[in-house]
């Protein structure tokens, strides 16, 4: 049975071998490897010279002075991850010490968002409270620090206008300057919590957690295309995925093509329905837990479901519950397609086709958090895991809904291919 929890978790182990990269530089794959240890070390006593703000780890003390970035993390999801359905999850583990270390790796990572250290002394080695717990910094989830400060150094990309430039600069600006590196503008920089290691789990020969390799796979790379080219355009901090409709829109087209009307009652109609991945770097959707349904049915001159006439098919990758196997993987990958043919006996005259996809960001949590509930619970880990389904449950949207008309009647060019072509999801 899963632990806990996160469908993306595999052991209690951090995924942070050496990293070895054919699309990095040599100085880029030791930086990463240095950057991200596992949990982040405690950033220590801060030099001398810095004010009370420069010395502060708090987002809100950053966006004194770099307030679009703030203003744009708040509104992502990394400003998030140690929402409600974390927070009970942890509580419902007992706060199990290496269980809370091992999801703060990708949830919390900073030293001081722990509320437990590891020690490694031999046979004293174990959990000791951290002295520089900082339970608000905690609850932000992946703070500014997390990726831009170590030893109290801010680490940052070269600037736009200047992207050749390595190393410390500005030694006499806020925060004695920064150290500027290439590697934040790579993909791989994103990796160390959206990418699983070879020993992590794995369902039917795939990694829970693919997406570097996914976008590996797929033509951005040659392209020049990273995850920060669409996820952070214009260095914005935004991070939009799955949960934002507009993104969705952008990731992928929706074409319909109605190829046989029907001439009678009783005649077929026949309908293709394609979806493209033409604009997402990675499979759609990478992970579990979201699920897609594509669905055509008949409706009647009310726009009212005819009964019988549904269809559905779900993109997606779904296990059994206990993730001991893979029952079906209909992702698509970047640059390719999945078409869904609709066949139907269109009783009278009279009706319509309708197309309609939805987009369900968090299935797999809204399941995962009811079978939760059903067991015993503290109060109040039961209190967020309930809050945490009525987040989840909010989430779904359509991303496409399009009605053709039918008729009946002796059409010229009934049956003639792309009659009524849509395209676009817009
Ligand atoms: C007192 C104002 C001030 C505070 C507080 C501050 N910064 Fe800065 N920061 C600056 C200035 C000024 C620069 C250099 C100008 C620039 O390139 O934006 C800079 C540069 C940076 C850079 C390098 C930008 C690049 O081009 O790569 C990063 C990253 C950064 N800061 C992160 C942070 C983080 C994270 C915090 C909070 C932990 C923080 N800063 C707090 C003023 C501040
Ligand atoms: C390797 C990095 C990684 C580790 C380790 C990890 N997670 Fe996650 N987690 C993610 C990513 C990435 C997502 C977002 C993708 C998704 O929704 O599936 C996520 C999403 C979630 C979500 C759904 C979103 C939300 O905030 O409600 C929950 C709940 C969650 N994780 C709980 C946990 C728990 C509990 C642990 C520790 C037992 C854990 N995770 C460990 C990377 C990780
Ligand atoms: C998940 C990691 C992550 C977090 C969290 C994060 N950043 Fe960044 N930041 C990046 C990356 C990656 C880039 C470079 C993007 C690029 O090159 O396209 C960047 C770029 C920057 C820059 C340079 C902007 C420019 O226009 O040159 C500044 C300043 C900065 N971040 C500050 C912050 C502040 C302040 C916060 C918190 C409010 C923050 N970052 C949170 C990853 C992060
Ligand atoms: C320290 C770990 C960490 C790093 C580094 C990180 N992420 Fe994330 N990311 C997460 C977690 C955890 C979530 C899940 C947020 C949630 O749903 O609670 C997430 C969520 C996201 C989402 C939103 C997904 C959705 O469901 O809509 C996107 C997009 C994303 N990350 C892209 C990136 C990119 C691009 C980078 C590199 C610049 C990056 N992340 C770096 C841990 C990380
Ligand atoms: C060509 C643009 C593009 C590139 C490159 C790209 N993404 Fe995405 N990404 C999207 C779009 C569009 C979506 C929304 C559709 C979806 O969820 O698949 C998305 C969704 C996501 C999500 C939401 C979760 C899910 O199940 O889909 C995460 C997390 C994410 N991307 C991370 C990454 C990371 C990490 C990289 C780099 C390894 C990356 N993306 C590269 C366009 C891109």
């Amino acid at each position: 049975m899963l632990r806990g929890i996160c469908i993306l978790v595999a052991a209690l182990a951090c995924s942070c071998s050496a990293l070895s990269d054919e699309l990095l530089t040599p100085r880029e794959q030791a930086f990463l490897t240095r950057h991200w240890p596992g949990i982040i070390p405690p950033q220590g006593g801060a030099p001398a010279a810095y004010s009370e703000l420069e010395r502060s780890l708090s987002p809100a003390d950053c966006g004194a002075c770099h307030p679009r970035e703030f203003e744009d993390w708040r509104s992502s999801l990394h400003s998030r991850t140690m929402g409600p359905g974390v927070l009970g999850q942890l509580l419902g583990m007992g706060d199990d010490q290496a269980s809370t270390r091992m999801c703060g790796t990708c949830h919390a990572p900073n030293a001081e968002q722990q509320a437990w250290l590891a020690v490694d002394a031999g046979p004293e080695s174990g959990f000791r409270a951290n002295p520089h717990f900082d339970p608000l910094l905690r609850r932000q989830g992946i703070v500014c620090a997390g990726c831009h400060v170590r030893q109290h150094r801010r680490y940052g990309p070269p600037p736009a206008n200047a992207p050749g430039v390595a190393g410390r600069t500005g030694a006499n600006g806020p925060h004695g300057g920064f150290t500027a590196e290439s590697a934040f503008t790579r993909s791989a920089f994103c990796s160390t919590c959206h990418q699983f290691t070879e020993d992590d789990r794995a369902l039917n020969g795939k990694l829970l957690e693919n997406t570097y390799e996914e976008w590996k796979a797929s033509r951005y790379p040659a392209e020049g295309v990273q995850c920060q080219t669409c996820h952070m355009p214009g260095r914005r901090h935004l991070w939009r995925g799955i949960h934002d409709p507009g993104m969705v829109r952008q990731g992928v087209t929706v074409s319909v093509d109605v190829e046989q009307f029907p001439r009678r009652p009783g005649d077929t109609v026949k309908a293709r329905v394609t979806i493209a991945n033409t604009g997402t770097g990675h499979h759609f959707p990478t992970y579990m837990t979201p699920k897609v349904f594509v669905r055509g049915y008949l409706v009647d001159e009310q726009g009212k479901a005819f009964p019988g006439t549904l269809q559905e098919a779900v993109i997606g990758r779904e296990a059994t519950p206990g993730l001991s196997r893979e029952i079906y993987d209909t992702r698509i990958p970047a640059h390719g397609s999945l078409t869904v043919l609709y066949e139907e006996a269109v009783r009278r005259a009279g009706l319509r086709l309708k197309v309609e996809i939805e987009v369900h960001p968090d299935h797999f949590y809204v399941r995962f958090f009811e079978n939760y509930l059903s067991r015993a619970l503290e109060q109040k880990a039961r209190g967020l895991i309930e809050a945490a389904l009525a987040q989840a449950r909010e989430t779904p949207f359509t991303l496409f809904e399009r009605t053709f008309p039918l008729s009946l009647e002796n059409k010229e060019d009934g049956g003639a291919s792309a009659a009524a072509r849509e395209r676009g999801a817009e």
